[in-house]
């Protein structure tokens, strides 16, 4: 464990991010990178994550300030690799942003046989973070998720009895109804996640922190037919752009004001308190054992 002499900041750190090539993401990386902080990002596409790279790196003034790493956040393989690919091309990592996230209309399963929204927006991160811990325990680093204020659709907590979303999917109105509580399920899952692992980085100078970003105009949502695209555009009217959505995950990553805190969630750059199904901490418990065992290879 690194001790904290001076106060922390962003500037030279090495900061790995998911979902960076898009909405959210994006305006955190850009700022990030304006901040001087060392980007390594992790996206599936490779000529969307070349754009952003490119984009950064201007952004940053370096060539050297950005790297890529390949993973579909769906796949544990693929996620295996890039964090490989991490762990032997850097030596410190400071900060992992866990932010890929997604929601699918129709129920799908991965090719681990998990169902796809619960795979990338909570095994993903899970799974992600427990690879790259040791790493994050030598810096004293933050690892911070993006959760959601749609967390409070989940009304029956996360359902260890449906954990491949069979019944989910069936509700009525499936279309909407189904993938949204779906999601919902999953952003409960990334504050339960945070808690939990708080707890486990006790004493080691690491911290969790996950934060609801608002209601943000981005891609989300967007490859899910006509229904979805529609909604999405009558919720943009509502919604803030991704750098006021970006703000609190920023400053997370380099604010000194959190230091010393750790597994709370986050809005507007505040201390909030979640739905009382995400303040549980048997569950996030229950959580932490049923994960570990789905990403058993
Ligand atoms: N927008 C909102 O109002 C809102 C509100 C609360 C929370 N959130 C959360 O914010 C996070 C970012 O979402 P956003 O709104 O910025 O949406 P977005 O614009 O669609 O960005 C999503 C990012 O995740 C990446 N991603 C999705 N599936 C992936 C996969 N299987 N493998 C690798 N990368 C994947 C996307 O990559 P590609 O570019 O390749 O698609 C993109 O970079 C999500 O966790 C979401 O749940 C959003």
């Amino acid at each position: 464990m690194q001790i904290q002499n001076k106060p922390w900041s962003i500037q030279g750190k090495y900061v790995v991010i998911t979902g960076a090539t898009s909405g959210i993401g994006l305006a955190a990386a850009k700022e990030l990178a304006k901040r001087g902080a060392h980007l390594g990002i992790i996206a599936r596409n490779p000529d969307k994550a070349a754009k952003t790279a490119a984009l950064l790196r201007q952004i940053a003034g370096s060539d050297s300030m950005v790297d890529i790493f390949l993973a579909d956040m769906s796949s544990q393989q693929s996620i295996r690799q890039a964090a490989e690919a991490l762990l032997s091309s850097w030596p410190q990592i400071d900060v992992l942003i866990n932010n890929a996230g997604a929601m699918f209309m129709e129920r799908k399963l991965t090719e681990d046989g998990m169902e796809m929204t619960w795979a990338v927006n909570h095994l993903a991160p899970f799974l992600l973070t427990t690879l790259l811990i040791d790493r994050l325990k030598q810096s004293g680093g933050r690892i911070i998720t993006t959760a959601s204020y749609g967390h409070k659709m989940a009304k029956e907590g996360i359902r260890f009895d449906d954990l491949t979303a069979e019944r989910c999917y069936s509700l009525p109105h499936r279309l909407l109804l189904g993938a949204s509580v779906r999601y919902a399920e999953t952003k409960l899952a990334n504050i339960l996640f945070t808690s939990e692992l708080a707890k486990r980085l006790q004493g080691t100078g690491a911290t969790a922190h996950c934060f609801n970003p608002g209601l943000v105009s981005t891609n989300f949502n967007q490859g899910n037919g006509w229904a979805a695209q529609l909604t999405m555009a009558i919720m943009k009217l509502y919604s803030r752009p991704p750098e006021k959505g970006a703000e609190t995950l920023v400053w997370l990553a380099d604010s000194d004001e959190i230091s010393g805190q750790s597994g709370h969630y986050y809005t507007d750059k505040q201390i909030d308190v979640p739905k009382p199904h995400a303040q549980d901490s048997e569950t996030a418990k229950r959580l932490w054992e049923v994960s570990l065992e789905q990403i058993q290879s």
